[in-house]
């Protein structure tokens, strides 16, 4: 999604800028831009494409400015184009000014604007902004914000400069993530913490409706009303270092490989002398009442979701349904105490998840938030929030949030059924000590990785593919063939292995592969059937099978998976499909971290 920087200080402002906009590119966008307060004027250059392509054109400027804001655009209003591309400016150039967000109100403020006489140059409604900067115009460009923003509606992170102060940026946010680090005799925009980690790791988080004046000398935040607000160092316990490659190709493939000590992390923080800890304040009687768990998650997480669905009912015996963020803040659920939900949200910021966080917050549910980004929105508006601990994830493929959130299902499980003493001290222990052995097999997975390589070797150049499983096979087929579209580009569909015959058997043939996962050796025969039906039709199989599952006959390949108890084979049985989908994105020459259209927060509905 789109990106924020800025910069006040004693550096050059182009350079930190240019290098900003690089560290948001793995947010996924379609063109660049920055403005520089620059000899009383300012510099503004913007273009649809890569920062590598604005780099130049910025660089041969030599601008001597040291204050300035820059955006990286993915299109919501109006096709990517240099003239589309933020920043944006007022017909007299005294104001720019980047947007993430959306305006939802924008027709009716662009019609009022256009008949004052307003000029319009772009198709987004970003641009109306500038120029009601222009019509307002109050004393000062507080008071002018507090007016123009009242007037908006929908979500926004903005940055504006203006030529008459030159060496200030203000910025606001309403359901858009921004940060503001702080450093000395400089301070520094961002959209999100790794584009200023390496200047600084003391930031102030930006709240909803809040506004604040960036200098290089420092930096003050105001509400809504234009009233000064008293704000929090918030310290960032991660350095740099962490949101590099890592001497890895890619950071998908980093992050792929992080999994086994992500895991691991995690059951040290919340699972010591053999007793799960989490950090919640709910009482036994809370606990209690709970006879409903709803799932909510967009995309990758939902999935996480729908594995949690079958660890806990099986753990806890409370019913779970599973809902996407998107669906789930526009239902109309009858919802009180005895509701617990659960937002899935790696980046924490994703506007569905958080709108369906608010929405059952308000219908009197029971809220427990997962989250990768300590800090993010999710985390600072729940009161029972898991982190996963997986460090930052880059790649737009989302893989360590993907099994640490399953992780964090199996600890709110064991949880919820040892508070109510719903489980036997002895399962409960033998549970513990399945987690444990998680981490080791996923290594040993990792070490195997040539088997994977030779399968997506053979089969990338197909251009459809099946994903087939049953019980909680069936969401990692729909991770699997998620993983696969998102960077190979390859049309891939996931089915409950035993609902293909109802339909989409049709399409298999000797040119759809079939990925087969067979993960769970209780209903082994179940799926050896399903596989029968594929061959008959003349797919070629790749057979994902556990130790415990018998190999299947006329299937191309086959990857083993280590023995492991039915109940925790899906983080095992996800990661040959991560490696899958990675190699054969690098043989069909994609660019695995920055797949096209994609973003990695969506921050807009
Ligand atoms: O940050 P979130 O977990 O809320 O993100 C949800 C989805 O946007 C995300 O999982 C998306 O599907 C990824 N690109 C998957 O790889």
């Amino acid at each position: 999604m789109c990106g924020i920087v800025g910069y006040a200080g004693h550096r050059r402002a182009d350079g930190v800028l240019l290098q900003g906009l690089k560290k948001l590119e793995y947010r996924g966008y379609d063109s660049a831009g920055i403005a520089v307060c620059s000899a009383g004027e300012i510099f503004c250059e913007k273009k649809k494409g890569r920062v590598g392509e604005l780099q130049a054109i910025v660089e041969a400027a030599a601008l001597d400015g040291h204050v300035g804001i820059g955006h990286t655009r993915w299109a919501t209003h109006g096709a990517p184009s240099d003239v589309n591309s933020h920043p944006h400016l007022n017909g007299s150039r005294r104001f720019a000014l980047v947007h993430n967000g959306i305006i939802e109100n924008y027709a009716a403020l662009k019609d009022a604007l256009l008949a004052k006489g307003y000029r319009f140059r772009s198709e987004t409604d970003s641009e109306v902004l500038a120029h009601m900067l222009e019509a307002c115009d109050c004393e000062s460009l507080l008071e002018t914000l507090v007016q123009v923003l009242a007037k908006i509606q929908g979500s926004y992170a903005i940055a504006v400069l203006d030529r008459e102060h030159p060496e200030e940026i203000f910025v606001a946010r309403k359901s858009s993530p921004l940060v503001i680090g702080l450093g000395d005799g400089e301070n520094f925009i961002a959209s999100d913490i790794p584009a200023v980690l390496e200047y600084t790791k003391n930031m102030y988080i930006l709240e909803d409706g809040e506004i604040a004046s960036v200098q290089a000398q420092g930096v003050t935040v105001y509400d809504a009303k234009g009233q000064t607000v008293d704000k929090k160092v918030y310290q960032v316990h991660w350095d740099a270092t962490q949101a590099d490659k890592g001497g890895f190709a890619d950071y998908m493939r980093k992050e792929i490989y992080e999994q086994p000590n992500a895991l691991r992390k995690m059951l040290d923080a919340y699972c010591k002398d053999d007793k799960i800890t989490l950090p919640f304040q709910f009482t036994r009687k809370a606990l209690q009442e709970i006879k409903q768990i709803t799932i909510v998650g967009c995309g990758t997480a939902s999935y996480a979701g729908r594995v949690g669905e079958y660890i806990l009912e099986e753990i806890t015996g409370i019913p779970v349904k599973v809902e996407v963020g998107s669906e789930y803040r526009y239902k109309r659920s009858i919802l009180d105490a005895s509701n617990l939900i659960i937002i899935l949200s790696q980046s924490g910021e994703t506007a569905d998840s958080l709108a369906s966080m608010r929405e059952a917050k308000a219908r009197g549910a029971k809220l427990i938030g997962v989250t990768n980004v300590i800090g993010s929105t999710l985390s600072r508006e729940l009161e029972h929030v898991i982190h996963t601990m997986a460090g930052p994830e880059i790649a737009v493929a989302s893989t360590k949030a993907f099994t640490s959130q399953i992780l964090a299902l199996y600890l709110i499980g064991l949880f919820l059924a040892e508070s109510t003493k719903t489980i036997s001290e002895s399962q409960y222990q033998a549970y513990i000590s399945k987690l444990r052995g998680i981490p080791e097999k996923v290594e040993e997975i990792l070490r195997r990785e040539r088997e994977i390589q030779s399968i997506a070797e053979e089969f990338y150049a197909y251009e459809d593919m099946f994903f087939i499983g049953r019980l909680w096979d069936y969401p990692i087929a729909l991770e699997g063939s998620h993983k696969l579209k998102e960077i190979s580009y390859i049309h891939a569909e996931a089915y409950e292995a035993g609902e293909l015959k109802h339909g989409a058997l049709a399409l298999v043939t000797s040119e759809t592969p079939v990925i087969c996962l067979s993960s769970i050796a209780a209903i082994a025969d179940k799926m050896a059937s399903n596989i029968m039906e594929v061959k008959a039709r003349n797919a070629q199989m790749i057979h994902v099978r556990s130790e415990a599952v018998p190999p299947a006959p006329g299937c191309k390949r086959e990857f083993l998976l280590p023995q492991e108890e039915d109940l925790f084979t899906p983080i095992l049985a996800v990661v040959p499909l991560q490696l899958f989908s990675y190699f054969t994105a690098k043989y069909r020459g994609c660019d695995v971290d920055k797949p096209r259209n994609l973003a990695k927060s969506v921050t807009v509905e």
